[in-house]
């Protein structure tokens, strides 16, 4: 339950709406308690009439009897009507406010999502955080909504009922509350188990889901190695088991309903068994006990949400567990940090690092500096830390002891107001991602305002080397992208990257493999355009190919994590083997192309 705290901030926000909402809950329970009194005075008062009647045909006490069931009626009218506005208003304040709880705390998290690192993404599958700010957060909603606003219902009800009933019949009230708490209990069980059923079904649920989504993103596969219909079993089997669970559900669901009236026609039975020998004893008249039914039936609807909001808050408080759990998730966000300078230099020291779950490093106490204005090229072997290296300097790990190990002009990254530093950086990343809008927004996505000048986007798209490509496709720059750049040949897919790091003017571009699937005269040519583009920043070159660390003052290889050589490209023909053989084979694959 002591998660739920956390959700006092709102109601706080929301205190003068929530009162608002109770004092209607309140009005709205005198007006409902004041109908069982109307019916209890009219109808003694018509019987009282009704003695009169002499004979047949007594028009004149007929007519007087007439008139009193008419001024009641009108009355109980009148009265429940009132009690109908004030309900609508009850609902439209607390149901109003769970709604916009809600709505902030989507926000809170979505925003929250945002600024935690690579780190959380790797550890939290996307359906997980999916559905902690959809179904967690409805969960919540019903604690804030709902529960409330029957918690206080009840309350009130019960304090005014109970007290009327007591003034007509004390020793009544009590036989007629006797299994009113069985009610109470048994309906607590049965939502328990219903919030389970529906646990289950959720994850189920979720798994079918996961299992369609990875279905849909992996269809090529799929297609090209025949494997529909394993797919095609394993997904009928996923949704065998949603079903069952479902139906297992639906069974604790139908006892609800009957259960709930079971034990409220025998609390009926009850009130007029010993009400009607009351009546007959002379000690209740025929109007308390209708008065005494009706009253019982205002009481059954509390006494069931009492239990049924009990489980409804346990609900809650597990959903708020969760979420509490993600918005104490560590976040780096230093937007309090210094500015971003680069001035003099970037200096690695001592870098080391290893992915979390992992035994062996990823990088080992690189040790290196880059000079303002230089292009720094890194190469080396699959798997031995380029990229890894490449995201460190991008601050994707921020905030772990890493962030420490790199400075600029001295001061730690750790230091640095992290949106102030990615306002200065352009990093393309090895894996390209692409949003399904037009290429034009895909290339100024980075932009301060989204919009790039068509000067602006001419230039990015020519060093990207995507002239060619895009004057062919028939709407040019407009042309939509599938979902995840479907549309677009593996080389476009990085141009188009490349061009959206370009137009950002960066300080300090970061470039991981951008050029892999390139042609070789393609990647001369944006070689060729990129050297110039650069030549205003700082920049950091990942490649296998020696044309692009060409470009590099200094080239960085990377072995196992490790730090093995650094030099410019003839330093290293001698110093590095790897380095030589590679320059050795992809000359010999030139010459070749050449003939
Ligand atoms: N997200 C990750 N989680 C765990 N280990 C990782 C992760 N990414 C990379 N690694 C591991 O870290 C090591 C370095 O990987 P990295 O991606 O930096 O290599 P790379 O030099 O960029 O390789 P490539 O040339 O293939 O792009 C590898 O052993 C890899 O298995
Ligand atoms: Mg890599």
């Amino acid at each position: 339950m002591r998660e739920l705290y956390y959700l006092n901030q709102y109601l706080k926000k929301y205190a003068i709406p929530m009162s608002l909402g109770i004092l209607f809950v309140l009005l709205t329970n005198i007006f409902s308690a004041s109908v069982p009194v109307l019916v209890r005075v009219g109808l003694d008062e018509a019987l009282k009439q009704s003695v009169w009647i002499s004979g047949a045909g007594d028009s004149l006490v007929m007519g007087l009897i007439f008139k009193t069931a008419l001024i009641f009626g009108v009355a109980i009218l009148l009265v429940s009507i009132l009690r109908g506005i004030f309900m609508y208003y009850m609902r439209q304040t607390l149901i109003v406010v769970s709604r916009k709880v809600e709505y902030d705390l989507k926000n809170v998290l979505y925003d929250k999502y945002q600024q935690l690192g690579e780190g959380f993404y790797r550890k939290h599958m996307t359906g997980d955080l999916l559905s902690r700010m959809s179904e967690d957060v409805s969960n919540v909603r019903m604690y804030i909504g709902p529960s409330i606003m029957y918690f206080a219902n009840m309350l009130f009800t019960f304090v005014v009922v109970i007290y009327q009933m007591v003034q007509a019949n004390a020793s009544l009230t009590l036989w007629v509350l006797l299994p009113l708490p069985i009610l109470s209990v048994s309906i607590y069980q049965v939502s328990k188990r219903m919030n389970r059923g529906n646990k289950v079904i959720q994850e189920q649920l979720s798994l079918l889901t996961a299992s369609a989504q990875e279905t849909f993103a992996g269809i090529r596969i799929i297609k090209s190695f025949g494997m529909e219909a394993t797919f095609s079993k394993k997904f009928h089997e996923e949704g065998e088991e949603y079903k069952r669970r479902n139906m297992d559900l639906a069974k604790i669901n139908a006892m609800f309903f009957p259960l709930m009236l079971l034990l409220m026609g025998l609390s009926t039975l009850l009130v007029i068994y010993l009400g009607g020998k009351a009546v007959e004893a002379g000690t209740f008249t025929p109007g308390n006990l209708a008065e005494f039914v009706i009253y019982l039936n205002m009481l059954i609807w509390p006494v069931a949400s009492l239990g049924w909001t009990t489980a409804l808050v346990q609900k809650a408080a597990a959903s708020q567990k969760r979420i509490n759990e993600f918005l104490q998730a560590e976040s780096h966000q230093t937007e309090t940090g210094k500015p971003f300078k680069l001035e003099q230099e970037i200096a690695v020291n001592n870098l080391s690092f290893t992915y979390e779950g992992k035994t062996t490093t990823s990088l080992s106490d690189v040790n290196f500096t880059i000079k303002k204005g230089e292009i720094i090229g890194i190469t080396g072997k699959t798997g031995s830390g380029k990229s890894t290296l490449a995201q460190m300097l991008a601050a994707m790990y921020y905030g772990n002891a890493e962030a420490k190990s790199i400075l600029f002009d001295g001061v730690p990254l750790a230091e640095i107001d992290l949106t102030d530093y990615r306002r200065n950086l352009a990093y393309v990343p090895q894996d390209v991602f692409l949003f399904s809008e037009s290429i034009r927004e895909n290339i100024a996505f980075g932009l301060e305002d989204g919009k790039a000048s068509d000067e602006e986007l001419q230039r990015a798209i020519t060093a990207a080397g995507l002239l060619n490509d895009i004057t062919q496709w028939p709407q040019g720059l407009e042309t939509i992208l599938g979902e995840r750049g479907v549309s677009l040949s593996g080389g476009q897919k990085q141009r188009v990257s490349l061009a959206r790091a370009l137009i950002k003017k960066a300080q300090f571009y970061i470039l991981d493999d951008c050029l892999s699937a390139v042609d070789s005269e393609t990647e001369r040519n944006i070689i060729d355009q990129l050297q110039a583009w650069l030549k205003q920043s700082t920049a950091v070159v990942v490649s296998h190919r020696i044309a692009p660390l060409k470009m590099a003052n200094r080239i960085l290889v990377l072995d196992d994590g490790k730090l093995t050589h650094m030099g410019t490209h003839d330093e290293l023909l001698v110093s590095c083997e790897y380095y030589k053989n590679l320059n050795d084979s992809q000359s010999a694959e030139n010459q070749s192309e050449g003939m």
